[in-house]
């Protein structure tokens, strides 16, 4: 089941927004009208990712720079070796939710 994380209108197009769910902290973009949700925390050194800047669908960590794909979380560039966590987002009766897949 998701969880609510915004209201369907709170973001526009290229708006973002810093979330707690769960004890951790995820960035969740607004991407010309399409949500997606990413961990906020760089897999190099832990950096705020969702301080960086986003192109596109890339954003960079305002650490040392590595890039992530907001997509999937996929790592696009060094120093940063590992993807990162990406969680699915739906807009449910006027709320955005993010499924927290990865709970152990
Ligand atoms: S902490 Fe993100 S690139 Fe180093």
């Amino acid at each position: 089941m998701g969880i609510r994380v915004a209201a369907a209108d709170e973001l526009g197009p290229g708006q973002r927004k810093i979330v707690e769910v769960d004890g951790r902290r995820l960035v969740l973009f607004n991407i010309e009208n399409n949500y997606y949700c990413i961990a906020d925390v760089c897999s190099h050194d832990d950096g705020p990712l969702g301080d960086g800047n986003c192109e596109g669908f890339q954003i960079e960590c305002p650490r040392h720079g590595a890039k992530f794909d907001v997509r999937d979380g996929s790592v696009l560039s060094f120093p940063a070796i590992r993807d990162i966590p990406s969680y699915p987002v739906s807009v449910v009766s006027g709320s955005v939710e993010v499924e927290i897949t990865d709970v152990t």
